[in-house]
């Protein structure tokens, strides 16, 4: 994305340096709204329907999030406005806001797909459900595996996270993200500090001071794999 957005002419060389230097698949929605700099992994586009939230503060719904992208992000003709974060855009005739119910629509059709039958081991994952139920469940709960459905946001400590984002954002806290086709998308986290689900799990023993055996740990990765 930011190798895409430095090809165009609307921007300084400074800018242009930053974009160039978002790692692949990550983007910063914030950046040329108050000029700091911590990219985000794009977050996968599917199981939406059962997800409040989306982005990872949960900022708003997954149509103002649309709407924010298309018109402060990609200068699409139309109207934003949100107050709390003193942008108002107009740009009239509107021809964003009259799409965002459809668009909302195709996105909540996308289910997750299911992982392929061989890449995980059904026996460990089956353990792995137990150490997760466990260790994780409480705020990875329900279907869709978030407590943001019922409007829970955490302190960025709480799961050991870089509070850098966050404190950019509206809520200054992150969102329990819900939990689909994590085989497909490595890095893990909202930065990308996690490349693995090794590494991933790792962090995890060690913030939430679960001490897993090896045995658990491998167990984990391979029920994370069927999500
Ligand atoms: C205190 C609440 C809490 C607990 C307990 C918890 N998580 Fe999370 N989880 C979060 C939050 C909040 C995030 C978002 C972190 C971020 O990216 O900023 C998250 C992110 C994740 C992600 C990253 C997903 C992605 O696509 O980037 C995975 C995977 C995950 N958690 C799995 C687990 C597992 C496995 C456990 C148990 C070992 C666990 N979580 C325990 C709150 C929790």
């Amino acid at each position: 994305m930011g190798k895409i957005l430095a090809m165009l002419p609307n921007f300084t060389e400074e800018q242009k340096a930053v974009f160039r230097s978002w790692p692949a698949g990550t983007y910063d929605p914030r950046f040329n709204i108050d000029g700091k700099n911590t990219p985000l992994v794009m977050p996968p586009a599917y199981g939406l329907a059962e997800v409040k939230n989306e982005t990872y503060t949960a900022d708003a719904p997954i149509s103002y999030w649309n709407a924010y992208v298309a018109v402060t992000q990609m200068y699409a003709q139309g109207n934003f406005s949100d107050p709390r974060l003193g942008v108002h855009v107009v740009h009239e005739p509107d021809l964003v806001t009259p799409k965002l119910a459809a668009l909302r629509a195709y996105q909540h059709s996308l289910s997750t797909p299911p992982p392929p039958g061989a890449s995980f081991d059904a026996t460990g994952a089956r353990r792995g459900k137990v150490v997760f139920d466990a260790s994780c469940a409480r705020c990875h709960v329900n279907g869709n595996l978030t407590d943001n459905n019922d409007g829970v946001l955490h302190a960025p400590s709480e799961t050991g996270m870089d509070p850098a984002y966050a404190e950019r954002t509206l809520t200054k806290r992150y969102r329990t993200t819900p939990l689909r086709g994590l085989w497909q998308h490595p890095p893990y986290f909202h930065d990308g500090s996690a490349e693995t689900l090794e590494e991933f799990i790792e962090h995890y023993d060690e913030t939430l001071n679960l001490r897993l055996t090896r045995q658990q740990r491998r167990d984990l990765r391979e029920y994370l794999k069927t999500l």
